[in-house]
């Protein structure tokens, strides 16, 4: 009669595999693999369709009201590339951080880039959303996940509350009132029209707001 403990175990297990799915954002018509979770947050990501050597993606990220929301690009938040963002009025606050231990991480030095895509960033009635090429951003010594992988597991970390500082890009924050992680299908998060998409993009922009 242990079959059954089993079984429910398997399915539970399943049942909490979070996983990402295709959405295409109404406004820039990019179409990338996306987690949601139940707060409105979201985390897509988009690449080329060749992998060889290819170090940018086009991520999507947002959420509902004015806390923030967090990406870590290897999927733990200790020794990862993060990404950042938070609305401030009608404009998106974001930058990268990078931490060796779980604390309000500071902003790190390195070639990576943020380069918005105007039609993908907004804000509506019932959410923002930050649309950029992440720029020499995938990296090969396990702070992101590898340009050549399939599959992956990509963190996210999401507060209701807004950081202390709205109009500081390297602000402090509190800690997520959700966090974990999602598995991502890197295959078919690849498109043909990702050379067209990373085009919109417009000048580099690290730590301000935009
Ligand atoms: C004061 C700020 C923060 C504190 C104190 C903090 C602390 C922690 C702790 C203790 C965990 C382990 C799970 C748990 O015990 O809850 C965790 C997980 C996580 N955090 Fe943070 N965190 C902070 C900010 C951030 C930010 C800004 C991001 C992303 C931009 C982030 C991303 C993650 C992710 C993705 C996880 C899940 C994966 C993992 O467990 O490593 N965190 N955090």
């Amino acid at each position: 009669m242990k079959l059954a403990p089993l079984l429910f175990g398997g399915i539970t297990a399943l049942v909490r595999a979070q996983t990402a799915a295709p959405y295409t954002d109404v406004k820039s018509g990019i179409t990338f693999q996306a987690y949601q979770h139940t707060t409105g947050y979201f985390l897509g990501v988009a690449l080329p369709e060749n992998p060889t050597g290819n170090t940018d993606l086009i991520v999507t990220i947002g959420g509902k009201g004015t806390g923030w929301s967090g990406a870590s690009l290897a999927g733990p938040m200790k020794n990862a590339l993060l990404v950042l963002a938070w609305p401030n009025n009608n404009t998106i606050v974001s930058s990268f951080r990078k931490t060796n231990q779980y604390g309000s991480p500071p902003v790190p030095t390195g070639a990576f880039m943020q380069l918005p895509i105007a039609n993908g960033t907004y804000t509506n009635t019932t959410h923002w959303t930050y649309t950029f090429v992440c720029s020499k951003c995938i990296q090969s010594d396990g702070t992101t996940f590898a340009a050549n992988e399939n599959t992956t597991v990509l963190g996210y970390a999401l507060s209701s509350a807004a950081p202390s500082q709205k109009g500081n890009a390297a602000s402090s924050v509190s800690k997520h009132s959700s966090q974990g992680q999602a598995a991502f299908d890197l295959v078919k998060a690849r498109s043909k029209d990702f050379a067209m998409w990373k085009n919109w993009a417009a000048a580099p922009k690290v730590e301000n707001a935009f």
